[in-house]
């Protein structure tokens, strides 16, 4: 009896995780310094600032940047992203997003985006998913982002549901977090903790609805 579903969308829906690290390695060379592997994880879910402040706390020079500075970096990390993802298109869907959708809609299940990405609105429409979406809630309207549960919150207010009658999809520890405060049922895709529900691929969580239809 779930009645709305409310979806991360980098590392859920498409593979953009990897676009986003490599922005952030793009511009860690340009600034003289390199970021381990493990930053692609930790800046999964998290803020386009938080995420500069933990790229830069690899600097080995541990230089300190104005507020401008810092702008003026989550712009150029920003340009170089929307160079790698100007082609996107449905093809860069995850396995199985259409086919759940599409079940989930004819299931007469809300639909709702959770992202912190404010290219999210970008890529729903490259990837024409957008019309399925009862709701996205705008990532500027939010106060503190995930792990806090303020975006899952709005997502379900924006769905008209309790929040325990929807399910919350996140492939990021932070993400997981931010759906159990907001009190929503955790599915995880990936290597993730504490989740109700934990799948490797978006396809795999589909194909256990089905099976339990
Ligand atoms: C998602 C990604 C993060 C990214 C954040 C902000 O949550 O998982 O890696 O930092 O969105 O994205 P933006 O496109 O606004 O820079
Ligand atoms: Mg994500």
């Amino acid at each position: 009896n779930i009645k709305g579903v409310v979806f991360d969308m980098d590392g859920v829906l498409t593979e953009t995780s990897k676009a986003h690290f490599e922005a952030w390695r793009d511009l860690s060379n340009k600034l003289g310094f390199n970021i381990p592997d493990t930053v692609g994880d930790q800046v999964r879910g998290i803020s386009r600032l938080e995420s500069l402040e933990i790229v830069l706390s690899y600097d080995a020079k541990k230089r300190a940047f104005t507020d401008a500075e810092k702008t003026s970096l989550t712009d150029d990390k920003n340009a170089i992203y929307l160079e790698k993802i100007k082609a996107y298109s449905k093809r860069d869907l995850a396995p199985g997003t259409l086919e759940l959708l599409k079940y989930l809609q004819k299931k007469e299940i809300r639909i709702a985006l959770a992202s912190a990405s404010r290219n999210a609105s970008f890529l729903l429409k490259a990837m024409e998913i957008d019309s399925y979406f009862d709701g996205v809630v705008d990532p500027s309207s939010i106060k503190n982002g995930k792990p806090a549960p303020d975006i899952f919150t709005k997502a379900v207010a924006l769905l008209g549901l309790p929040a325990e009658k929807c399910l919350g999809v996140e492939d990021a520890q932070a993400g997981i977090e931010s759906i159990r405060s907001a009190g929503l049922i955790p599915v995880g895709i990936g290597p993730l903790e504490k989740c109700q529900y934990r799948f490797d691929t978006l396809n795999d969580f589909y194909q256990a609805l089905l099976l339990n239809s």
